[in-house]
């Protein structure tokens, strides 16, 4: 009896490591990727975190912390022969590494502008693309992208960072038709405005052309209050964990209040969206 229990035991250990999901979260050290890192270890995932600096972290956290620096081609290209030295296969690919661009678009020198899009949007398609063999190759996978309610809605002084999660939106939407046929599932999550370390990590220019300062005064303090009025992120982590969770998640996952009203505003009634969002500038 005590023998069968015994190998009882052994038989839901050895399934339950078998069922253990390698998860690999971009971007681990602060913010949301912090906290779904956090929150899948939690349910058990086999978590790899990612971060420019993995020794600012490391002792701090429960899951293992890799390098990653999405403006780095060395890096993306030696993170998959890094990443399996730790991991038989990989189960989902979180990107959520990014940072924020603010300010009046004119403004912005062009070069600040492409680092956006080096980043955001380049960073991760080549993330994507280095791991997209490995997910071919074993016919299954998840790639969940961390987007933002500003890749489907554009605000003033967020050009571009708007333009840069609009194009991961075109980008995955396509991507998600083509690898279909090869049980790989693409999602990604939407979130509105949360408290983070993202307006302390942002980047903004120097430049000031004067006909702007009445809008870039309103903007910034507009910024200001979104940032206060921001919602707590442990919401975002239990989105992903849910589409982590769900065999075909559906495509858009919007998190946060009035998100719906937004996205639906914007397709059926563009104008009352910019009188709203107008509104909400001048009372800042
Ligand atoms: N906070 C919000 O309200 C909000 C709303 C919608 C979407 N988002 C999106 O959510 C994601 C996470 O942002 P967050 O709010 O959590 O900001 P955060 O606290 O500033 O965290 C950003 C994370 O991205 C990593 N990262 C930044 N630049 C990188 C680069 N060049 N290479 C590799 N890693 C890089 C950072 O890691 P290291 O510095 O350790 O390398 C850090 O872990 C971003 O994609 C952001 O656009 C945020």
């Amino acid at each position: 009896m005590h023998l069968q229990n015994a190998s009882k035991v052994t038989k839901s250990k050895i399934k339950q490591t078998e069922m253990r999901k390698n998860i690999l979260v971009t971007g681990a050290s602060s913010g949301f990727g912090l906290l779904i890192a956090k929150e899948l270890h939690r349910q058990g995932y086999n978590v790899i975190g990612t971060s420019r600096n993995p020794e600012k972290i490391k002792s701090e956290v429960p899951f293992k912390v890799i390098t990653l620096d999405l403006d780095s081609v060395e890096s993306i290209n030696t993170l998959p022969e890094r990443l399996f030295r730790e991991i038989g296969q990989l189960d989902i690919l979180i990107n959520n590494a990014g940072f924020l661009v603010t300010g009046i678009a004119e403004e912005i020198p062009i070069e600040l502008g492409r680092q956006q899009f080096e980043t955001n949007f380049w960073g991760t398609i080549k993330v994507t693309n280095a791991l997209l063999p490995y997910f071919r190759k074993q016919k299954f996978g998840k790639i969940i992208t961390v987007g933002s309610i500003t890749g489907l809605v554009s605000f003033p002084n967020t050009s571009y960072y708007a333009a840069s999660k609009h194009a991961l939106e075109g980008y995955f939407k396509a991507l998600r038709y083509e690898l279909a046929e090869f049980s790989i599932r693409v999602a990604m999550i939407e979130p509105g405005s949360f408290k983070t370390n993202i307006m302390d990590n942002s980047s903004k220019t120097t430049n000031r052309i004067d006909d702007y300062n009445t809008l870039r005064d309103k903007s910034e303090k507009y910024a200001q209050f979104i940032v206060e009025q921001g919602e707590d992120p442990v919401m975002v982590a239990a989105k992903v964990l849910k589409v982590v969770e769900t065999d075909k998640p559906k495509f858009r996952n919007l998190v946060g209040k009035r998100l719906p009203m937004l996205v639906t505003l914007q397709h059926f009634a563009y104008g009352t969206l910019e009188k709203a969002v107008l509104k909400q500038l001048n009372k800042a």
